[in-house]
């Protein structure tokens, strides 16, 4: 059966690394019996300069109406003077929570040819495999109130607020327990709960599915502060780290760079069942790297692949691409993050190789 996929490219090295991915799909195409029709649209800062807004209702729809979105990167120091609304990282916002994709899965996965490109020794990091299920519609990114209040007297009040309801976590919570019973079955926790009541409405919540549903998932409580501590100190520990959509972010950041390389690493944000899924490398637009012919094009591909996995029913093919990427880790192959000589286009080469 025909799927559609939605090619977003956005801007910075976005649209670099997505047409590296569209070379990968037109090759599974034509040798591997996919049957995938790609469509393109403007996002983010090249659709605030086309449009005047960063996700159109009309792109929005095309979202919605394609079995997975690929999207590249979106932001640039030349937009980020607008208001929040304005700005292309509200387009990406916008998108996620349009497309009611609220469970964003981040692997932190350390290739054995990469571990030496880790800021961690090696003995810490090889054979490292972490997937992240992190919250992606609620939290502080969207929580009322929020803005800046001017109090007078040149005093200013910045608001954002944390909010959190038992189904929003108890939806995550159930994406993270399934994803873990195909791995060892274990999933850590992280909040405030410490500090904030929406950490520990997020624990009890975690805890009351486990118990009521899941009761041969290892579950696992641990504060954020020291999951950052952890991460760094003996990442190996963990298998599944369910966090929200903050923490999230910031620990999948901290996480990436254990694997040697931003660069590397693809994320897939999941909806309902039947829902399109939204694909996205974790990397963002790197305004000093773009045009140039340099970005590493693993993030999209890899990315390209948690698609063909997860929305366009080709697990079979997602193994496929992950193991050229590996073969072509493995012979070398290596772009300027990885401390190689290797363009965008040369890299891709090198997987499609290896296809
Ligand atoms: C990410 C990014 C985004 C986020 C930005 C670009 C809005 O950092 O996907 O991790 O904060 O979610
Ligand atoms: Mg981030």
């Amino acid at each position: 059966m025909t799927k559609q996929l939605l090619l977003l490219p956005g801007d910075g090295i976005g649209p670099e690394v997505t047409a590296q991915s569209r070379r990968i799909v037109d090759r599974l195409n034509a040798d591997a019996g996919l049957d995938v029709v790609m469509s393109e649209a403007r996002f983010g800062g090249a659709a605030i300069d086309a449009d005047g807004v960063p996700l159109t209702p009309k792109t929005l729809a095309q979202a919605l109406a394609a079995d997975a979105v690929l999207m590249g990167a979106v932001g640039g120091p030349q937009w980020a003077k607008q208001s929040y609304d304005k700005r292309p990282e509200a387009g990406l916002l916008k998108l996620r929570s349009g497309m009611g994709a609220f469970a964003n899965l981040r692997p932190a996965r350390c290739f054995a040819a990469l571990a030496d490109a880790s800021s961690l020794k090696r003995e810490l990091v090889e054979g490292l495999d972490i997937l992240f299920v992190r919250e992606l519609t609620g939290g502080v990114y969207f929580g009322e109130p929020r803005g800046i209040e001017d109090l007078g007297n040149g005093e200013r009040r910045g608001v954002n607020t944390q909010v959190y309801t038992s189904s929003e976590i108890r939806r995550v919570a159930r994406v993270a327990f399934d994803l873990a019973k195909g791995r060892t079955g274990r999933v850590c926790s992280a909040e405030k709960s410490n500090v904030m009541e929406s950490g520990l409405l997020w624990r009890e919540e975690v805890q009351a599915l486990r118990d009521a549903e899941y009761p041969h998932i290892d579950l696992s409580h641990m504060l954020a502060d020291n999951t950052a501590m952890q991460l760094v100190k003996n990442p190996r520990q963990f298998d599944v780290i369910l966090t929200d959509n903050l923490f999230g972010d910031i620990l999948s950041d901290e996480a990436a760079m254990l694997t040697g390389s931003l660069g590397m690493l693809p994320s897939a944000a999941l909806g309902e069942a039947g829902k399109p899924g939204l694909y996205e490398p974790i990397h963002g637009s790197a305004p000093d790297i773009a045009g140039q012919g340099v970005a590493n094009p693993c993030a999209s591909i890899l990315s390209l692949a948690m698609a063909l996995r997860y929305s366009l029913g080709r697990p079979d093919l997602a193994e496929r691409v992950e193991a050229a990427v590996e073969a072509a880790l493995d012979n070398g192959a290596r772009t300027g993050d990885l401390g190689g000589k290797l363009g965008t286009t040369a890299m891709a080469d090198a997987i499609i190789a290896g296809l």
